[in-house]
């Protein structure tokens, strides 16, 4: 693209932040408009890195992800260098506890950590889980990063990178001849060069792509008081059957998630918080004296196949950065690279492919 023009990002998620920063560090003028999304889906995200954990089979979507979690260490120290702020990353390893051999997958994949803990090797490496644990994988690459403090970060290093962050709300894309001429905002209308659309689960406010909400109910403990977080009594995530288990360094114990495709409705339920209970209490059965701290909720921006759209648009100037489902965080650092490639050095790395939208818009697909 022209490189002295405007890069306009639509959404402030951790996805658009860090197109955005990408963007900045490769030289572009860059705002970023956002509407107070409340929740959005990043601050609600237990931060799991965990490609392995969730199982992703062989393919184009595993690739992504794990070149994410490589790409993680670094790209967390650039953040924390410019914002000067911590991410909680933590690559505390993933512990996946089954009940029967049947309940959890695992793929044979070259190159990447896996292990078979049976009854009594995990008992012995994880204390205090169910005695109906009869085993589990072990994946020592799967990470975490503390989303909420992840957000504080990236928000920072934008402002300091002095990318211009306004609030507002994209009310309609004007477009004529294949291109966006400008946008409505609730602020006025507003025009750039390019524009990336990054408003996650909200996407098809704006556009007509399959993207829809997939609510997750999340709450977090404490460790009792008199446990010293030098002694953290859970020393890595535990995954379990459709319940994880995020031990942060700070003793606090994040437990998620609900999946549920029911539109944007707010709030917790006594049936999500009962689930994420029972089946975490069922699994570390510790947990039932740990005072509760908060219930929250988001809403992840899921797709038909679950994979993002990412990529060329309709448009010729508008970018196309949503959908990241259950995995936006562990993607932001690749979707940023990537995404920042595309749009300033007309790179198309090989492995957008898979992403585009036009997966979705063939004559006869199933969409
Ligand atoms: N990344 C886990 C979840 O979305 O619940």
């Amino acid at each position: 693209m022209n490189k002295s023009n405007n890069i306009l990002i639509i959404g402030g998620g951790i996805i658009g932040l860090s197109i955005a920063i990408e963007l900045k560090l490769l030289g572009a003028k860059v705002t970023v408009i956002n509407r107070d999304f409340q929740p959005i889906a990043t601050n609600a995200a237990a931060g799991m890195l965990a490609p392995q954990a969730e199982a992703i089979p062989p393919g184009k979507m595993l690739d992504l992800c794990l070149k994410s979690r490589t790409l993680y260490p670094e790209w967390v120290q650039k953040i924390e260098s410019i914002s000067g702020l911590e991410t909680g990353y933590w690559s505390c390893g993933i512990l996946t506890p089954v009940y029967t051999l049947k309940d959890r997958q695992n793929y044979a994949l070259p190159n990447l950590n896996y292990q078979w803990l049976n009854q009594v090797a995990i008992h012995q490496y994880q204390s205090g889980l169910s005695p109906e644990v009869i085993g589990g994988w072990f994946y020592s690459q799967d990470a975490q990063v503390d989303s909420p403090y992840l957000y504080k970060s990236i928000i920072a290093a934008a402002k300091e990178l002095k990318i211009d962050i306004i609030q507002g709300s994209v009310k309609e894309i004007i477009c004529k001849k294949g291109k966006i001429q400008t946008l409505k905002t609730s602020i006025g209308e507003l025009e750039a060069e390019h524009y990336v659309l990054a408003t996650g689960a909200w996407s098809q406010e704006l556009l007509p792509i399959p993207v829809f909400p997939t609510k997750g109910q999340m709450l977090s403990l404490k460790i009792p008081s008199d446990v010293s977080t030098e002694n953290l009594p859970l020393q890595q995530v535990l995954f379990g059957n459709q319940t994880y288990i995020v031990p942060r360094k700070d003793g606090r114990i994040i437990i998620g998630a609900t999946c549920e495709n029911i539109g944007f409705v707010d709030g917790n339920t006594a049936a999500g918080v009962q689930q994420l209970l029972g089946n975490a209490i069922r699994l570390y059965p510790g947990l039932r004296d740990y005072e509760i701290l908060e219930f929250w909720w988001g809403f992840r921006p899921n797709t038909p196949d679950e994979m993002p759209i990412l990529g060329e648009s309709n448009y010729d100037n508008l970018t196309l950065a949503t959908g990241h489902y259950r995995n936006g965080i562990l993607l932001a650092p690749v979707t940023g690279m990537l995404i920042a490639d595309l749009i300033w050095n007309n790179q198309s790395d090989p492995l957008l492919t898979a992403f585009n939208y036009s997966r979705f818009m063939e004559v006869g697909s199933k969409v």
